[in-house]
């Protein structure tokens, strides 16, 4: 089921979400809803709190920056991301390390705006999958940036945090408008300010 996606300026981006357990409710229903979600919007990640549920839980798949046309060579950046569809639960990025590195990151809640963010190339990071099996590993590269990026969202973070108070003002009516419904997303959104869905 393809679940509305939350818009900027809806309150749950902005708070710390709540760690699930075992028993949380129709777990995996709601991962191949995310999953859904995601592939519709076209996206490489996907956070919980972004589909209204202020849980510690994202998914990602990153393997469309891999796929590369007839005749043309796999960029390096994106080497080891063929196979990078995760889910992660609970997760805690322990450490960063390593030279901050900018890149345009945009985000499925804020649809059409793409700003440089900078941020730290190599992460560990634990956490557990959908079978609550315990992982510690590391990403570095752009799918430790997909991580920083989801990760950011359960912990109420956005990218646009990150921007310069002058890169801020210059976005501020777009922001607003998008928190307004003002956007034209290809896909089904939730807006802070508007009492009903639209589209
Ligand atoms: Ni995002």
């Amino acid at each position: 089921m393809i679940l509305p996606i939350v818009a900027y300026g809806s309150p749950i981006l902005k708070k710390m979400a709540e760690e699930i357990d075992e028993n949380y409710k129709d777990l995996h229903k709601l991962i191949d809803d995310m999953y859904e979600t995601m592939y519709e919007a076209s996206g490489v990640g996907l956070a919980a709190p972004q589909i209204d549920r202020s849980i510690r839980l994202f998914v990602v798949d990153a393997s469309p920056f891999a796929e590369v046309e007839e005749g043309e060579e796999l960029d390096p950046m994106a080497a080891g991301l063929e196979n990078f569809k995760k889910v992660f639960i609970n997760p805690i990025i322990e450490e960063q390390s390593g030279e901050e590195w900018g890149f345009a990151e945009g985000c499925l809640s804020i649809p059409n705006i793409r700003e440089e963010v900078f941020r730290k190339p190599k992460i560990k990071i634990s956490y557990y999958d959908q079978n609550w099996n315990f992982f510690e590993e590391e990403y570095d590269g752009f799918a430790a940036r997909i991580i920083q990026h989801e990760y950011d969202h359960v912990e109420g973070v956005l990218f646009t945090d990150y921007l310069t108070p002058l890169k801020k003002r210059m976005l501020k009516k777009k922001l607003v408008n998008i928190s307004k419904g003002d956007t034209d997303a290809s896909y089904r959104m939730k807006f802070p300010t508007l009492k009903k869905g639209k589209r």
